[in-house]
């Protein structure tokens, strides 16, 4: 596997694959890697003929009081597993290289980013449009790969793609699960073990609205309701948000469409986790 650090090795790199017939298929990271990011990989390699991958942890996607410098980073564990898996080039710029000081543009995706995790970290997804714009600006990918755990974030990729023409598929990849359904995420390890033990609970309780209704229910509120009692009656879990919005323009709504996305994020202690589950699938 090649590792670049600056824009001009990996735009000539991509740049050389294209030439020879190849379709490049693009991972991006903020590494910390785990199985959900190695679905992705895999996806990518099945797909494409070329799999790039980018790790970067992009400040601009944190707030002012959020974790970017505890972010939990290793490159040598995360290159040695992205080798392991056929990756053919890994992108990995420094701060410095992707913002150069100077930085004063911006991409806004209005709409989609009022609600859910919008809402709660104001600016997040500002940070994540620019970045993945420069992403794809400096890669040039065929294909582009986002888990369905960040269902807001490929909600809002999809939407900046269409609308900005960009000339590439956006595809999802659903989320890997621990054995007891915790959705894999970088920022798992921050637990720990009491809370580790009721993170589940998430998954749960969106399995038990998913389950109502199917016997159903369709009343936004009620099934709502359900989610938070469960979560509220779980020590240690605080709920930063439970709701359920229409696909793919995530308006709200009383009475359920099908399908529809029921997202969720909980806090315990100071690790913030989300998780959602498409209702209706
Ligand atoms: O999902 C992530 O890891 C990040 O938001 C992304 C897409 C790599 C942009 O920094």
């Amino acid at each position: 596997m090649l590792i670049f650090k600056t824009i001009p090795e990996i735009r000539d790199f991509v740049k050389r694959e294209k030439s020879g017939g190849k379709t490049v298929g693009f991972v991006p990271t903020m590494g910390y890697l785990h199985q959900g990011h190695l679905s992705l990989v895999e996806k990518a390699r099945e797909e494409c003929g070329t799999v790039v991958v980018s790790i970067f942890v992009n400040p601009l996607q944190f707030g002012p009081r959020e974790d970017f410098s505890q972010y939990p980073r290793d490159f040598a564990r995360d290159s040695a597993m992205l080798g392991d898996c056929g990756v053919d080039a890994l992108f990995h710029p420094t701060g410095e290289e992707m913002y150069n000081g100077h930085h004063n543009t911006f991409v806004e995706v209005a709409g989609v980013t009022d609600c859910l995790c919008g809402k709660s970290r104001p600016g997040h997804f500002r940070g994540v449009a620019t970045v993945v714009t420069k992403l794809f600006n400096i890669v040039q990918p065929d294909r582009a790969y986002f888990g369905q755990k960040d269902a807001q974030q490929v909600l809002v990729i999809r939407k900046m793609a269409r609308d900005l023409d960009m000339p590439l598929a956006v595809v999802t990849v659903p989320t890997a699960r621990e054995p007891d359904g915790l959705a894999m995420s970088s920022r798992n390890v921050y637990l720990t073990p009491d809370q580790r033990e009721k993170a589940p609970v998430l998954y749960k309780s969106l399995r038990a609205a998913a389950e109502a209704v199917s016997a159903g229910e369709r009343d936004v509120n009620k099934l709502v309701g359900m989610v938070k009692q469960v979560i509220n009656n779980t020590e240690g879990a605080v709920m930063d948000y439970v709701e359920i919005r229409s696909l793919p323009d995530l308006d709200e709504k009383e009475w359920l469409d099908l399908p529809s996305l029921m997202a969720l994020a909980v806090r315990f202690g100071k690790t913030r986790l989300i998780d959602n589950i498409v209702l209706g699938e």
